[in-house]
């Protein structure tokens, strides 16, 4: 690459994700592409660059070696379980995410569990059930409430997490789970939960935001945990006032310089006996909290670059900006994803004053608009000097988009803020 051209860099995934970095990149100077890896969410990132998309084109890696590009910037950790992930990782790419061993931080739930035991990290009393049967007989012993969670992460995973709040509600349960990975039982631990999201990159953490996802679906955190939140706050945190690097992250750095790790690294944590309890890792920027992150750096191309290479970081943060509101617009049937409607008139009724960042939606058959394809159609996107500010400009902007049976929480920041409150 000589140092005139643009860096080039590739955004695995879809929808509203994928549409925001392809869209802060390509401002921030990228020449910018896409790798569309689900058959939907096409719409947004389509709106912003070249894609390609995985009904095309199943296989990306011999586009991959004739792109050459910078950076990869992957969505979700499904490229490590492709057929063609040792072809992937033999072109050696710049890739915004741990491999290896980093990499079993997020995929394997127990090795996250064993990690934490080695360096002192307080995780919630938790264990691998091989099966259905081990596992009732383990609740049953213990006889608390266990979170039941897929042991190896993906989003293709034959169990996804069901929240149960006593032992009677995880023992109703455990009979409807597909064992055929196992299951990992992790004890409950209430609701006051927070995040983090830094970087790690030459042997060092930097703190980036402290976050918070409403991930229930109706106001009042009732229902069901959604399979993605309903809205999600972040504060800008180099300096991590509430204290989930120094507790969660920290003592992780010898093993993060162990085994070279470099990329994001999110913790997911619950306040439980005045300590922080970690819930999981993940080893990616969150697909509504990463967005919001790039608008609140004035250099979010040259940190993740530096990233990717595993060199020393220089993030410098927008003078104005600290906060950001996300708000999921959901359409009809959502969080219940076996309810579906047709495509429907998604309108929006005035432009938009912030970042709106399409998912499930296509353009309309008679061309003159936007129809709704699934359950959920936008992440509307506010950075503020204040939360109150980024609040007020996200709802003021989610109101004029509207869609028949859609919905969205109307009390985001009302709850679980600041980071421990319930
Ligand atoms: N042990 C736990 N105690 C209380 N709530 C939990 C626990 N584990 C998970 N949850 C809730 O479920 C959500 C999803 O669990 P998580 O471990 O993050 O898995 P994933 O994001 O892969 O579904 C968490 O963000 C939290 O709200
Ligand atoms: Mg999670």
């Amino acid at each position: 690459m000589s140092v005139t051209a643009s860096p080039s860099v590739l955004v695995l995934g879809v929808g509203a994700f994928t549409q925001g970095f392809l869209h802060i990149l390509r401002e921030g100077g990228a020449d910018v592409r896409g790798y569309l890896t689900r058959s939907y969410g096409h719409y947004g990132p389509r709106l912003e660059a070249p894609c390609q998309s995985v009904d095309d084109l199943p296989n990306p890696c011999a586009w991959i070696r004739e792109q050459q590009p910078d950076l990869l910037v992957p969505m979700s950790i499904e490229w490590a379980i492709k057929p063609w992930t040792e072809e992937f990782l033999a072109l050696n790419p710049p890739l915004l995410c741990a491999t290896g061993e980093g990499l079993r931080l997020e995929r394997e739930r127990d090795f996250a569990r064993e990690l934490c035991e080695r360096f002192g990290i307080p995780f919630p009393r938790a264990r691998f059930a091989p099966t259905r049967a081990t596992a009732e007989h383990w609740v049953r012993t213990e006889n608390r409430a266990f979170v039941i969670k897929n042991p190896l992460c993906s989003p293709t995973s034959p169990i996804h997490t069901i929240v149960c709040e006593t032992p009677q509600d995880t023992l109703a349960w455990l009979p409807r789970m597909d064992d055929s990975e196992g299951i990992f039982l992790q004890e409950y631990l209430g609701r006051r939960e927070a995040g983090h999201i830094a970087l790690v990159s030459a042997g060092e953490i930097y703190p980036l935001v402290t976050n918070q996802e409403y991930k229930r679906a109706f106001n009042g955190n009732l229902g069901i945990v959604a399979g993605a939140p309903l809205g999600g706050l972040v504060e800008r945190d180099e300096n991590d006032r509430y204290g989930l690097v120094r507790e969660l992250l920290e003592p992780l750095r010898p093993w993060f310089r162990e085994v070279g790790f470099h990329g994001p690294v999110q913790v997911t944590a619950i306040r439980h006996e005045n300590r922080w309890h970690v819930l999981e890792y993940n080893v990616r920027l969150g697909v509504t909290s990463g967005p919001m992150i790039l608008r609140l750096l004035a250099n979010p191309l040259a940190t993740l670059l530096a990233c990717a290479r595993n060199e020393p970081l220089r993030p410098v943060w927008r003078e104005n900006l600290r906060y950001g509101c996300n708000l999921t617009l959901a359409g009809y049937g959502y969080p219940f994803t076996q309810l579906n409607g047709p495509p429907i008139p998604v309108n929006v009724a005035r432009p938009p004053t912030c970042d709106v960042w399409w998912n499930e939606v296509a353009a309309a058959a008679d061309g003159t608009g936007i129809d709704a394809t699934g359950h959920r159609l936008c992440d509307v996107a506010a950075l503020g000097t204040t939360l109150e500010e980024s609040i007020a400009t996200a709802y003021a902007n989610i109101r004029g988009i509207r869609s028949l049976g859609s919905y969205y929480r109307t009390d985001v920041g009302q709850s679980l803020w600041p980071p421990g409150a319930e």
